[in-house]
């Protein structure tokens, strides 16, 4: 049993989707989120920076004692995840490789969309994890980079958004599932799932890292079993941001201001 929290990190609100999954399927554990806010959006820089950056996160996450680190992000995790992990001494995680094992399971799922931000679909994180792991998959994917800014905005129901979701979801038309490959997409989810019709599954893929790191914890014995619901510390690196309004609205728990800090890095 290990009570020290779990350490999160994003660009910005997206992660808070993976947070959200998580505090499903694991609700006893204590969460640190790095929010890099200052530094938004990941999805238009290079690799260097991106992993400069995911660097300062896992850094910062590192100094709060944190037990396991998820990178809430595909920007970092298609282009920095293996540099972090091959770096510390702790488990780290990101979005690809558990989405990737739930495709390899369900074989009726071969025909795979996967949007994502600019950063990401350059990377190639996606498509060459995917085609190594099943080699009969067919990936359409393109990227998005309007809806993460949009995202941190709060436009993610209005017309605006509509529009953007269908431009970017045409090309789409004959797929099994569709891979939210950015972590700020779910919020788009309620839109996306009106424009790609009701066969297609959508793929959160916060969904599939809570379950994967629940048995890591498991494995390494590293979980918490304290009887009551664990806490959560939101740390941003710039606080003049939209932050408070999507996570109050995305989260619907209370106090969500009170939780919010300062991080200077
Ligand atoms: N939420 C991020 C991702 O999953 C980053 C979006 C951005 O900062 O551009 O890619």
């Amino acid at each position: 049993m290990d009570t020290r929290p779990i350490g999160m990190f994003d660009s910005g609100v997206g992660g808070l989707t993976v947070l959200k999954e998580l505090r499903k399927q694991s609700p006893n554990e204590n969460i640190i989120y790095l929010g890099d806010t200052k530094r938004f959006p990941y999805g238009s820089k290079s690799k260097e920076s991106i992993i400069e950056l995911t660097k300062k996160g896992v850094e910062f996450l590192l100094s709060k004692n944190v037990k396991a680190i998820v990178i809430a992000c595909g920007t970092a995790t298609s282009q920095a995840l293996e540099e972090v992990k091959n770096k510390y001494d702790i488990p780290i995680i990101g979005i690809i490789d558990s989405t990737t094992e739930y495709l390899k399971r369900h074989k009726k799922l071969r025909k795979i969309g996967v949007i994502a931000t600019n950063g990401t679909i350059r990377s190639k994180g996606w498509q060459s994890k995917i085609q190594s792991n099943i080699p009969d998959a067919i990936i359409s994917y393109k990227a998005c980079p309007l809806l993460a800014p949009m995202a941190e905005e709060g436009w993610t129901e209005n017309e605006v958004a509509r529009l953007t979701v269908k431009e970017y979801l045409k090309g789409f038309e004959d797929i099994d599932c569709l891979i939210l490959g950015c972590t700020h997409y779910p919020l788009f989810k309620k839109i996306i799932r009106e424009e790609i019709g009701p066969k297609v599954e959508i793929i959160n893929t916060g969904e599939k890292l809570s379950k994967e790191l629940e048995e890591i914890l498991k494995r390494e014995q590293k979980e918490n079993r304290e009887a009551e619901l664990g806490d959560c510390e939101i740390y941003l690196t710039d606080t003049e941001t939209n932050f408070l309004h999507v996570a109050s609205k995305l989260l619907k728990e209370k106090g969500i201001k009170e939780k919010i800090k300062k991080a200077n890095i």
